[in-house]
């Protein structure tokens, strides 16, 4: 991909930089900024050069209407504290204000737009139309700069369209990602063992099909280890289930034991009597999750504490570990157990170790874990698991 460096010299050149700052607010307040914090080296080394840096970005799905409570605008005050600079925020992406702001510019200035998505065109299905909003952007930029690893998975005109009207560049979070995914794909170093959660299987089906073949071992947890325990014949009462993906799962079971994949599923499961924080629970093999004072009504939200044994030792024996989709309800305390010892096995481990996508990053966040624990945590959900799909990603394509 081409780098910054081919961009040239940058000073005073007007650079439009496409970060994904699509982080989660509550009330108005950034509550993980760590999608802020990823994308503040390519924004500081081109401020550093003395371009004129506009930062454009999405936040949530407004679907093409101004919604206040997806406004970029307390991402931009956060991305200043965290720049020690002042940030310039203006409420619109392409219009009178944004042009006359960018001409008052001055070198090193950092100025964040509004929310893309407020325009419909961002996101259209229709290539013209997308073009003609690229167009709109491109206007009084000398340079694109695409950062947002979390959207490159995304045919959208500021990742796609944008890219391919200006001089353009992988910035450096772009660059570092690409290289720790290609790193676990191509040449992980053995044993590699992937730790795959989160609640649907469907979602991880293509991500599973695509490791098989690279990888020496597999743990399932989260919701989706029900479907595999399922798959095995076990009764798993009222927990998610996903009846029409259990001949896929089945075609891998057969097809991890023809590759001699180790394929370990939870032992053990916590099942509580209805999803609710409070709700009473109880710990109990993998065969009696139907067994317990819940009946057919008892639902897993966690893998269990002997599952949790199970999963460390064999991330401890490892040289590289993924680790994509929490492993139980972490958010209510009563099931966040088995995320816990996950995250702490990847943090005692001497493996490089990665974690993927947005659910598990914001875990590991809310569980108290320092990113530095970690070899490289992702800041893209849907991205690094169609990275690891082995699919091609417009928006780093256009860069190369
Ligand atoms: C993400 O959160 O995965 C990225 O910001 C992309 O967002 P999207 O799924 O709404 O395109």
């Amino acid at each position: 991909m081409r780098t910054i460096e081919s961009l040239g010299d940058l000073t005073s050149r007007t650079v439009l930089v496409r970060a994904d700052l699509n982080v989660p607010l509550n009330d108005g307040t950034v509550s993980d900024e760590g999608r802020i914090v990823a994308s503040l080296p390519t924004i500081r080394t081109l401020s550093a050069q003395g371009a004129r840096v506009i930062v454009v970005s999405h936040l949530g799905r407004p679907g093409g209407e101004v919604k206040p409570e997806l406004s970029l605008r307390p991402v931009a005050s956060r991305l200043g504290e965290l720049l020690e600079t002042d940030v310039t925020f203006v409420d619109e992406t392409v219009g009178a204000k944004a042009s006359a702001v960018r001409e008052a510019m001055a070198d090193g200035d950092v100025v964040v737009l509004e929310n893309l998505r407020f325009n419909a065109a961002e996101t259209s299905k229709d290539a013209a139309e997308r073009q003609a909003f690229a167009e709109q952007l491109a206007q009084g930029a000398d340079a694109f700069v695409s950062d947002g690893f979390g959207v490159v998975h995304r045919q959208q005109a500021s990742v796609t369209e944008l890219a391919a009207l200006l001089p353009s560049a992988a910035g450096l979070l772009i660059a570092a990602e690409s290289e720790v995914l290609e790193r676990l794909t191509e040449r992980p170093e053995r044993p590699s063992v992937v730790v795959l959660g989160g609640s649907k299987v469907s979602d991880k089906l293509g991500v599973i099909a695509h490791l098989l073949e690279r990888v020496d071992t597999i743990l399932i947890g989260g919701g989706m280890m029900f479907t595999f325990l399922k798959a095995q014949g076990h009764d798993v009462a009222a927990s998610l289930l996903e009846v029409d993906q259990l001949d896929t799962v089945r075609g891998y079971m057969k097809k991890a034991e023809e590759l001699g994949v180790k394929l370990v599923l939870p032992v053990d499961a916590i099942v509580a009597e209805r999803f609710a924080a409070d709700a009473a629970h109880e710990t109990v093999g993998v065969a009696d999750i139907a067994n317990t004072a819940f009946g057919e009504s008892g639902m897993g939200l966690d893998i269990g504490p002997e599952s949790a044994k199970l999963f460390a030792a064999e991330i401890a024996q490892a040289k590289t570990v993924f680790w994509n989709g929490p492993m139980g309800v972490f958010e209510m305390q009563a099931f966040a157990q088995g995320t816990r010892e996950v995250a702490q096995a990847l943090v005692d481990s001497e493996a490089f170790t990665v974690v993927g996508g947005g659910d598990s990053a914001a875990a590991v966040r809310a569980l108290g874990f320092a990113d530095s624990s970690f070899g490289h945590i992702s800041t893209g959900g849907g991205a690094s698991l169609e990275y690891l799909e082995g699919k091609s990603l417009p928006g780093l394509e256009v860069l190369k």
